[in-house]
């Protein structure tokens, strides 16, 4: 009778304890919610919209510096709804596949140079003619004015939004294989570009190879000489280091290096038109703090690459950049042709706009 009653308490105790474990269990009281203790900032959180902001230079740089200071803007203005991550030095996407990732919208927003673009708006490409902007107040005049402003506004791909346009600065020539003071100082050598027409038909013209190569990949190829040399701004060239593995550099100012900053236009769809007033008036702030210290960024640096290597830096002279100039005269009436000279007259308008008087 007892041994009974005493198997049938145990047998009960079992029954209830397995019903309690199958009730918790099944409404999710397990060892998650055991861990997740409450966070009074959790539900503000769950709401909070993050833009991750990938690109593929370092943070000292002209756009590095920017992307974070849009980043806090943002921040600012949108009292935390929205918070921007911004991902330098390409740790998301290199600048070969960032695009695509935009368009599929993996990532909310990218900044590459617009040589980068030309592949999809070949339009752009009078961007990357030798010498087409006098300085940079012709640069700020187009790229932060109306042409700006069209040239965004009239990009064909329908999952990307423009929403402005960043400086860096002016390309230099840097090689291994002597000084490059002359066009034909470069013939037979191999120089890494990005992927655009203009920059393949430029080294064509002087009589040097080309290999398109993303930009986190041109050190090495530098490194190991597999490339002799390249064309790119004084942040780029300091930050990553190429004047230890490049001996000359040519104070060329020759092209241009600068962005188009992209939304993926779905994501942007899907934002609030408060939000979206925010992220505007944080980009235009950013992009004319931008113009305002890019150059003297870039200066620095060079001071820095001076100070601080063995580099054999050369600076044009007026007659050797005017040879430059007439070199590459016949690009512009090529460029003319294959893709109509509406662009190219309005800059160039512009630039004589800007000189009156000078
Ligand atoms: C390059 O590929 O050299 C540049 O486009 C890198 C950059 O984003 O400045």
């Amino acid at each position: 009778m007892v041994n009974n009653m005493k198997s049938f308490i145990v047998t009960s105790i079992v029954i209830i304890v397995c019903f309690i474990f199958i009730v918790f269990k099944g409404i999710g009281i397990g060892e998650e919610s055991i861990t997740s203790t409450y966070d009074d900032e959790q539900e503000g959180l769950n709401e909070q919209i993050v833009i991750n902001f990938s690109h593929v230079v370092a943070e000292n740089t002209p756009k590095g510096l920017a992307a974070q200071k849009f980043s806090n803007l943002v921040q600012e203005k949108t009292e935390g709804k929205v918070k921007v991550e911004v991902f330098p030095n390409g740790e998301l996407y290199s600048d070969s596949d960032e695009l695509q990732a935009l368009i599929r919208g993996e990532v909310e927003m990218i900044a590459p140079s617009f040589s980068n673009i030309t592949p999809y708006e070949t339009e752009w490409l009078v961007l990357d003619l030798p010498f087409l902007f006098k300085d940079d107040d012709h640069v700020e005049k187009v790229l932060n004015g109306e042409i700006g402003k069209k040239l965004l506004g009239e990009i064909k791909n329908r999952d990307v939004k423009g929403l402005a346009f960043w400086p860096n600065g002016f390309k230099q020539m840097t090689s291994n294989k002597g000084p490059l003071i002359e066009p034909v100082d470069f013939r037979g050598l191999r120089f890494r570009i990005m992927p655009s027409k203009g920059l393949e038909e430029q080294f064509r013209m002087l009589g040097a190879r080309t290999n398109v190569m993303p930009f986190n990949q041109v050190y090495r190829n530098f490194e190991t000489r597999y490339i002799d040399g390249g064309e790119n701004t004084i942040s780029n060239i300091y930050s990553k280091r190429f004047y230890t593995v490049q001996e000359y550099m040519t104070l060329s100012n020759h092209g241009y290096l600068g962005y188009a900053v992209l939304i993926n236009q779905a994501f942007w769809d899907s934002l609030s038109k408060d939000i979206q007033e925010a992220i505007i008036v944080a980009m235009d702030e950013t992009t004319d703090w931008l113009f305002e210290h890019n150059v003297e960024i870039n200066e620095q640096q060079l001071r820095a690459i001076r100070n601080g290597s063995d580099i054999q830096i050369h600076e044009l002279t007026e007659e050797e950049r005017k040879k430059w100039i007439d070199f590459f005269e016949p690009m512009y009436k090529e460029h003319a042709i294959k893709y109509g000279d509406k662009w190219l007259t309005e800059i160039l308008e512009l630039s004589a706009k800007t000189h009156i008087g000078k």
